[in-house]
């Protein structure tokens, strides 16, 4: 049996992301501005940001929808995956990582196929519906609304739309029914629709890279 701890799994991750990702300038330089922003180091981890990426280009998504943006590390590794004329809509809460998002964006080369919308995201997307369908979404906000989130994300869809959510682990605590953290309850009610709800099929991951022990769900509107 190999190392399991935590700096086992680190070492592992470095390597992967060594190995696979690479060092990008415009990816790193992102990151390093949210830390300068005095952004929280939530970002996705590399890999996933590359995992994002392959999953739009398996999708062959056009149309991308992300719920929340942050500096938009994530969405410059989906917005450089998008199809011909693709097109990404981010929805970020905070002003003050907007205008960090907006600059990362338009510096990485792909601004001019993101739209940030600014506010909560229970309010901006029921502006969307009537637009053309998103094949692909990207669940990383509040986990406290996931259900809500998967619900638009559903409305907004059509059977095919690829859903990704993040976060669905939370260092093992969501495998607590008794858990009072709200964040816990609202992955674990997220991820019970993902299995009741006949619109989705799915499954999750645990995850463990840079960013810790977590996990992400994938499904598929049907
Ligand atoms: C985990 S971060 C997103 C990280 C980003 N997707 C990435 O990987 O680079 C979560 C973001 O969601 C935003 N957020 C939280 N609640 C929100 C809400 N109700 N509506 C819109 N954005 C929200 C936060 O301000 C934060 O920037």
């Amino acid at each position: 049996m190999t190392d399991p701890t935590p700096d086992a799994w680190h070492r592992v991750d470095a390597y992967l992301t060594r190995t696979l990702v690479g060092d990008d300038p415009g990816l790193d330089q992102a990151v390093a501005d949210q830390r300068a922003g005095g952004l929280p180091p939530i970002e996705v981890a590399p890999v996933n940001g590359k995992l994002l990426n392959l999953l739009v280009r398996i999708a062959g998504a056009r149309r991308v929808l992300e719920i929340g943006t942050l500096g938009a590390y994530s969405t410059i590794w989906m917005a450089r995956a998008v199809a011909e004329g693709g097109h990404v809509v981010t929805i970020e809460a905070e002003a003050g990582n907007v205008a960090v998002a907006r600059a990362n964006l338009d510096r990485a080369g792909v601004g001019d196929r993101v739209e940030i919308k600014h506010g909560r995201a229970s309010d901006v997307l029921p502006a969307l519906e009537g637009s053309e369908p998103f094949d692909f979404v990207f669940i990383d906000a509040d986990k406290e609304s996931n259900t809500i989130y998967l619900d638009w994300a559903a409305r907004l869809g059509r059977p095919g739309t690829v859903v990704v959510v993040d976060n669905i682990a939370r260092g093992g605590e969501v495998a607590n029914p008794a858990s009072e953290r709200s964040d816990v309850i609202g992955t674990q009610r997220g991820l019970e629709m993902l299995a009741r709800d006949p619109r989705f099929d799915a499954t999750a991951l645990q995850t463990l890279d840079a960013k810790g022990w977590d996990g992400v769900a994938v499904a598929l509107v049907v």
